[in-house]
């Protein structure tokens, strides 16, 4: 094929995808303690809201945790921590924090960058949750079971936030529109949030 082809071929594939090329920015998260914790039953007992926020980030130990908690692959056999209708994995989980919004790869327990942008703005319909440092957005197509699926993961994480520590709370009130428009998606797949955080008197 003559040069002037392959280039010809190439511009027009780029200027038809113009992310082709794009490298796509991956942020890896530490293994996950997975044994551990306190007690199951105190920390049933234990579960609940929050509507006080420190500021302080998330380490990066602890958000794998969260993450790990809500979906992760908990062990050989693909087996996720919460139940999966089919094994279906048809949930998302996006992290919006300061440093961007980023999609949680439960296969390779990391995340990657959707938007180098903080755009946790679109939560703050209620003035507890300005700063939260972790926002989680959970998504999926409407006619699935992914909103059981939300509903499992956003519980296994207010599990470990009550053994952790951490203050959660779990909102259906902010922007969809919005975060519908961040990721690209219908905001019919925007499902729940959950905002994460250390207490207050941590600052
Ligand atoms: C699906 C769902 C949506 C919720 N949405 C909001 C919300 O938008 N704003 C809010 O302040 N709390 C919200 N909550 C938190 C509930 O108000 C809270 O769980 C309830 O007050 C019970 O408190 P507890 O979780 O401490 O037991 C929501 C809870 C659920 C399960």
């Amino acid at each position: 094929m003559k040069p002037f082809l392959y280039i010809a071929i190439f511009t027009l594939f780029t200027s038809f995808f113009p992310y082709a090329n794009a490298q796509v920015v991956t942020y890896p998260l530490p293994d996950p303690a997975i044994s551990g914790g306190r007690p199951l039953m105190d920390v049933i007992s234990e579960r609940h809201s929050s509507r006080t926020f420190s500021s302080n980030p998330i380490d990066d130990q602890t958000l794998s945790e969260v993450l790990y908690a809500a979906y992760g692959v908990s062990h050989d056999q693909g087996k996720r921590t919460i139940p999966m209708a089919k094994g279906q994995n048809t949930m998302n989980i996006y992290v919006f924090r300061n440093d961007g919004v980023w999609l949680y790869n439960p296969l390779q327990q990391n995340l990657s960058q959707v938007s180098p942008n903080d755009m946790r703005s679109i939560f703050n319909t209620q003035d507890y949750v300005y700063n939260v440092p972790v926002q989680l957005l959970y998504t999926g197509p409407n006619n699935s079971y992914s909103l059981m699926e939300a509903g499992s993961a956003y519980q296994n994480v207010g599990l470990y936030a009550a053994s952790r520590g951490l203050n959660n709370i779990v909102r259906a009130y902010f922007d969809k529109k919005q975060a519908a428009q961040i990721l690209n998606i219908n905001e019919d797949e925007v499902i729940i949030s959950q905002a994460i955080g250390w207490p207050q008197w941590q600052d």
